[in-house]
């Protein structure tokens, strides 16, 4: 028997039946972007793997178990490890930073609002809404002398805004503070003491998260790790006055904008390029992958990649997770507004021509390209949602006209139409649209 191929694990087929829904999103967030002045960039799904490692830190989740790796190009290249060779893009904000700085776009204006929606991947144990191959839309606002409270807050209400815009409504916005690199390393110190003397009670997890990067222990959803971890109370401690006061206008910019949010001392991003804010968005109906997006600051990437010193600020959607929230699966797709149904090898000509003449029209049409009986058409067509049928058949043909059917109303009429002229009949379909 022939082998069939099914689609790889953690990846999916998005078929015609939900792709509207994809296109739909996309535009969404398009046109939103853009009136906040972001425009869209697109970097290539793979780059150096190195790029990756520098960026989210060797000893994030991400890097140490999830990247894809490319495999080697020939016989001279070294077989892929964790720095050599290219790999998929896990996620884009360091793809975003490599063009900024590739592409000299700190020369040409001061802010560099980007945005970019596309597919990432991570090679994790599928689950549902945790894929190897999802999507993003992101956004990246990048420049030189660019840290500001008000932006942060702009950047943070974009992302509510994004998905308040698609329909969303029971999400959670958490924010918190990571403090500047200092903080981040005043508080990571404080950690590890507090926490040395809990290591053998800490789940496996967090005893790896303790020697490899101690922050992420913060996020652990194991009761025991909780409550050891508050029970150390570190809170704000760690943040210096300027970043406490840094945070409190952030906070106060978001009231302006009546955002609503909740702030986090556990909330700390497994990425390691983040510092001073981060949040993340959640949505308590998806189970245990809720996190719809997440975003924070991370001014010292750029010039840790080789860049200026230029302040950022971003966050990234799930789309998948964005989808399955607004429950839209289900939905059926618009399909073409008119359905041609020709009895006879004559009229299958006719309604061809006709067909072409509608479209060019802008009128969405489509057609049975063979003979098959009207009831099974019609069944077909009734399925599709068709707003309209044009029936031909040796009648119509002979009085030069077709018969309209109007499937909302459940009316028809003949409508006639002399040789090539079709214009009634255009009239009439274009009629209320
Ligand atoms: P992230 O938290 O790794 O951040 O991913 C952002 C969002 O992508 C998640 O909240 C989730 O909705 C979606 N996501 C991540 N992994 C998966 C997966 N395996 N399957 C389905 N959806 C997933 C970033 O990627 C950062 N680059 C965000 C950022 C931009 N920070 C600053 N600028």
């Amino acid at each position: 028997m022939t082998k069939t191929f099914s689609v790889p694990r953690g990846t999916s087929d998005i078929l015609p039946a939900h792709a509207h829904v994809w296109e739909k999103i996309e535009r969404q967030a398009r046109r939103l972007l853009n009136t906040y002045g972001y425009r869209e960039i697109r970097t290539p799904i793979f780059e150096e793997t190195e790029l990756f490692a520098r960026s989210m830190g060797q000893t994030s989740d991400i890097v140490q178990k999830q990247m894809l790796h490319l495999a080697a190009q020939g016989p001279k290249d070294s077989p892929p490890s964790q720095l050599s060779g290219l790999s998929l893009r896990p996620e884009n904000t360091a793809a975003v930073v490599r063009a900024y700085i590739h592409n000299d776009l700190s020369r040409k204006e001061s802010l560099t609002k980007l945005f970019y929606i596309g597919p990432m991947f991570r090679g994790e144990r599928p689950q549902k809404g945790r894929l190897r191959q999802f999507h993003q839309i992101g956004v990246e606002a990048i420049g030189p002398g660019t840290l500001s409270p008000l932006l942060d807050a702009e950047v943070i209400a974009l992302s509510v805004h994004v998905l308040e815009s698609l329909g969303l409504k029971g999400f959670q916005l958490k924010i918190n503070t990571l403090g500047s690199l200092e903080d981040k390393k005043h508080f990571t110190q404080l950690l590890h003491k507090g926490l040395k003397p809990y290591v053998p009670e800490l789940c496996e997890d967090c005893r790896e998260r303790f020697e490899r990067n101690v922050l992420r222990t913060l996020d652990c959803k194991q009761k025991g790790c909780r409550e050891i971890v508050q029970g150390l109370n570190v809170g704000h401690r760690y943040l210096s006055p300027e970043s406490q006061k840094y945070f409190h206008q952030v906070t106060e910019a978001l009231d302006s904008l009546g955002v609503q949010y909740e702030v986090s001392v556990k909330l700390v991003r497994g990425l390691d390029y983040y510092t001073h804010a981060v949040f993340e968005i959640s949505d308590p109906s998806l189970g245990s992958q809720d996190a719809l997006g997440a975003g924070g600051r991370y001014d010292n990437l750029v010039s840790q990649l080789g860049g200026p010193p230029v302040d950022a600020i971003g966050f990234a959607l799930g789309m998948e997770r964005i989808i399955l929230a607004l429950a839209q699966e289900e939905q059926t797709p618009p399909s073409v507004n008119v359905y041609i149904i020709g009895m006879d090898e004559p009229s299958l000509k006719k309604a061809f021509s006709l067909l072409n003449v509608l479209r060019r029209e802008g009128i969405s049409s489509d057609m049975s390209y063979r003979l098959t009986s009207l009831k099974n058409q019609m069944r077909w067509a009734n399925k599709m949602g068709v707003r309209a049928v044009i029936l031909i058949g040796e009648d119509e043909l002979k009085r030069q006209c077709v018969t309209l059917k109007d499937m909302e109303k459940g009316s028809q009429e003949q409508i006639s139409i002399t040789g090539d002229d079709y214009q009634l009949l255009k009239d009439k379909l274009t009629q209320g649209s």
